[in-house]
């Protein structure tokens, strides 16, 4: 039996997809079953509830082997600690007692950078507390994910601009969420590994916002610009949206140690596959979103 968290999101439901094609059986997580695909509640089993209610968790784990582990990282959470840490307590806590074997987890690229980045430091706090607990755990250390600038889908199409607080020729990793999931997957239905590990996932290429405007315009047929925000604009916009103060300074953290190389950083990792490049992610992911 494998456990699959957050299946109504963009990662989870493409996990999900990935171990029912495999004809796995599978339970589903999910706060709100009603907003699953049709007719899934007769493929699966669903625990409805959040997977961070230690109440949820024990009726979701009896009987499973293996888990697929995502903290949402909400942005409304009071702080970073809050919404990764705090958040997988009760299902760190109940593993021990658990028939689990193994976990994949989504966490974030930045191990070994030497100062706080935020929301990736919580993660990688997150990824120490589910390894000591002595599950096999495979952790997914994920960089910036492309599917970010979807975000922007409203300005991109109406403006032909979109905004990061980052230097514009400032190379960086960025993975499709497609990629990430066909990991997690592959890790879930061949069990085959052992111990801590983690997998960073990079993408195929690094790129600056400036290389990803022009792919942009080039795919969706008309120009966008990349315009580099003031990281204190960057502060009040999350706050703006309804981010908790913890968790724009854990963003403004996080973002500033993108800016300063933590992404970069020069230190061997195993690499997971990610074949996705933004010219395809463009074509495949964006263009349609900015069509609708
Ligand atoms: N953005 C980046 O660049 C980046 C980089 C590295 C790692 N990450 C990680 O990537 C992951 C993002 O995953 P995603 O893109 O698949 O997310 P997503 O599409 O936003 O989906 C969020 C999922 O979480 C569920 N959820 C939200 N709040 C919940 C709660 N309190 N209790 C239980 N479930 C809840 C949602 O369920 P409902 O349908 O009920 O709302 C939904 O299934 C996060 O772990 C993030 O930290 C992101």
């Amino acid at each position: 039996m494998i456990v699959i968290t957050t299946p109504t999101g963009d990662i989870g439901a493409r996990v999900l997809d990935h171990v029912l094609e495999a004809g796995r059986d599978v339970r589903l997580i999910a706060r709100n079953p009603s907003s699953l695909p049709d007719g899934l509640s007769r493929r699966v089993e669903v625990v409805e509830g959040s997977h961070a209610d230690p109440e949820v968790i024990g009726r979701a784990l009896p009987g499973a082997e293996r888990v697929f582990w995502l903290p949402p990282g909400n942005p409304d959470s009071p702080s970073a600690e809050a919404a990764y840490i705090e958040f997988s307590l009760a299902f760190c806590e109940a593993l021990g007692s658990s028939s689990v074997t193994h976990v994949v987890g989504v966490s974030a690229l930045g191990r070994g950078w030497p100062k706080p980045a935020g929301l990736v430091t919580a993660s990688l706090q997150m990824d120490d507390m589910i390894a000591d607990t002595g599950v096999n755990y495979c952790s997914l250390a994920c960089a910036s994910l492309m599917d970010n600038i979807l975000r922007q889908a409203g300005p991109i199409r109406d403006d032909g601009v979109f905004d990061q607080p980052t230097p514009g020729d400032l190379k960086l990793p960025h993975v499709a969420k497609a990629d990430v999931a066909a990991v997690a997957a592959s890790l879930l239905l061949a069990p085959d590994w052992r111990g801590v590990a983690e997998v960073s996932l990079y993408g195929p290429e690094d790129l600056s916002f400036a290389e990803m405007a022009a792919i942009m315009s080039a795919v969706l047929d008309r120009p966008v610009a990349f315009r580099e925000m003031p990281m204190e604009q960057f502060e009040e916009m999350m706050l703006a949206i309804g981010a908790s103060e913890g968790m724009a300074r854990s963003y403004v953290e996080m973002l500033t140690a993108k800016n300063e190389g933590m992404d970069t950083m020069a230190i061997p990792r195993a690499r997971g596959e990610t074949p996705t490049t933004f010219r395809q992610w463009c074509e495949e992911e964006l263009r349609p979103a900015i069509a609708a």
